[in-house]
Formats: structure tokens, C-alpha cells, sequence
């Protein structure tokens, strides 16, 4: 059997470049599987956004994305860093597999992990699968995603709609998640807070940010009217292409 220190070198193994795949395979499946994403690498950087501040105009306004992302995504890789800063074995981890197993972690940075690094990672992956409409933003699912939406909810409307429901009854503060397993079946549900879909043993395929500082100073209170014009800018490639590479 495994032991502990053994998975431990085997995720430092991982951390070098070995890849997730080979030490699922030789632990046995002792832990959920969990595809490489954006956001992974420690020590975490704030990835710069693939499109101008203003880009996403008008569904997402310029002041919003700024703040949002010098501001609110920078404090979370710092809060992040700061908690591992004391612990640089862990660093050789993807953050991936440090969310989807946050009670291997010392007990001391388990929360500040699960809020810094899980907001660190959703909000990776929410700028990765945006695109300024009409310049791929928007329209519709594309490759195997679309055919297994087709599959699982029979349209892509409907499956929007889901997602819309699950982000507008989060009480509070959170995300909405199109999520798949390691076999592709799909997914949808809201986490609270910071809350990855990898502590469920998933991979994130889109999330909507439902926090207020996401949509307030356009929309107010009004999130309904932010689900529904996000979707103006969903990157169906990008989303995509985080599906097929979950499947391998
Ligand atoms: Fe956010």
C-alpha cells in the first residue's frame, strides 16, 4: 500500500514534471484524479489577462475587470503565498491536488489554502475562458463539449440555464461550475466562497464568479442580469479545450 510519505514524494515527482497521470497510475487511485490547469504552478503569479481591461465591454466593465484583477485575484496569490512561504516542499505540488486533498495539508494553512488557492485557481480559470464577444466570445459549444452538452442536457440553452440557476441561489458569495469527471460526465452546481470543484474531485470546464465585486458596479444587485449577459463572453474554445484535456 501506498503510505503517506510515499504519496508525498510521489506528488514532489509530479511537481518536476512527471505528470499527474503517472503517479495516479502508481498510486493505485488513492487520490482524485486531477487534470493540470491554470493556476497550478507555485509559487502562484497572477497570470496576466489574454485581452485589454475594456475588452469585455459592455457586459463586463473596464473598472470592474481592473479591480477585480489587480486587486481581488492579486490579494488571493499573495494570501496563497504567504501560506505556503513556510512550508517550500509543498510548493512542489500542483495546486490542483493540494485543493482536491486539502486534509493532507498541515492544519495551520488548510483554510488559508482552500480560500487563497481555490479563489487563485477559479479566477485563473475564469479569465482563461473569456474572450471579448463576437472575437471568440459567445455563440456555442464547440468539439467534444458540445456533443457531450447534447448528450447530457439536450441543448446548450438549457445547460446555460442551470448554470444561471445554480449562481443566482448561492446565498451569498460564490461561483456557478460547469464541472466534469474523469470519465467527462458533466456537472453543474454553485460552491460557496472560494471553493474549488477539484474538492469534489473535478475539473473545472467554466465558472461564473458570483461574488458582488464580480458584477456590482455594473449591475448592482441585479445578478440575474450578469448570468445572463456573461454569456456574451464565454470562450466555448477555451472551455473546450479544458475538456478534452480532462479526458486524456
Ligand atoms: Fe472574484
Amino acid at each position: 500500500m501506498t503510505t503517506r510519505m510515499g504519496r508525498r514524494q510521489l506528488l514532489a515527482l509530479a511537481g518536476r514534471g512527471l505528470g499527474s497521470a503517472v503517479v495516479l497510475s502508481v498510486m493505485g487511485g488513492l487520490r482524485p484524479a486531477v487534470a493540470r490547469a491554470a493556476g497550478d504552478p507555485l509559487p502562484a503569479v497572477l497570470p496576466p489577462l489574454p485581452y485589454a481591461y475594456e475588452a469585455l465591454e459592455p457586459f463586463i466593465d473596464t473598472q470592474t475587470m481592473m479591480l477585480h484583477h489587480t486587486r481581488h485575484h492579486a490579494a488571493l496569490v499573495t494570501g496563497l503565498n504567504n501560506a505556503l512561504s513556510p512550508y517550500p516542499e509543498l510548493q512542489a505540488q500542483s495546486l490542483g491536488d493540494m485543493l482536491a486533498n486539502l486534509d493532507d495539508l498541515p492544519a495551520a494553512i488548510r483554510t488559508a489554502v482552500r480560500n487563497n488557492g481555490g479563489g487563485h485557481m477559479n479566477h485563473s480559470i475564469f479569465w482563461a475562458t473569456m474572450a471579448p464577444s463576437g472575437a471568440g466570445g459567445g455563440g456555442e459549444p464547440v468539439g467534444a463539449l458540445a456533443t457531450a452538452i447534447t448528450v447530457q442536457f439536450g441543448s446548450a440553452g438549457y445547460l446555460k440555464s442551470l448554470i444561471n440557476a445554480a449562481g443566482a441561489s448561492r446565498f451569498g458569495s460564490g461561483w456557478t461550475w460547469l464541472a466534469c469527471d474523469s470519465a467527462g460526465k458533466l456537472y453543474v452546481y454553485s460552491t460557496p466562497n472560494q471553493d474549488s470543484t477539484y474538492m469534489s474531485g473535478h475539473t473545472s470546464l467554466l465558472g461564473i464568479d458570483v461574488w458582488e465585486h464580480a458584477y456590482y458596479l455594473r449591475y448592482n444587485n441585479r445578478r440575474a442580469d450578469y448570468l445572463n449577459a456573461w454569456w456574451n463572453v464565454v470562450n466555448w474554445s477555451a472551455v473546450n479545450a479544458r475538456y478534452e484535456t480532462a479526458l486524456r
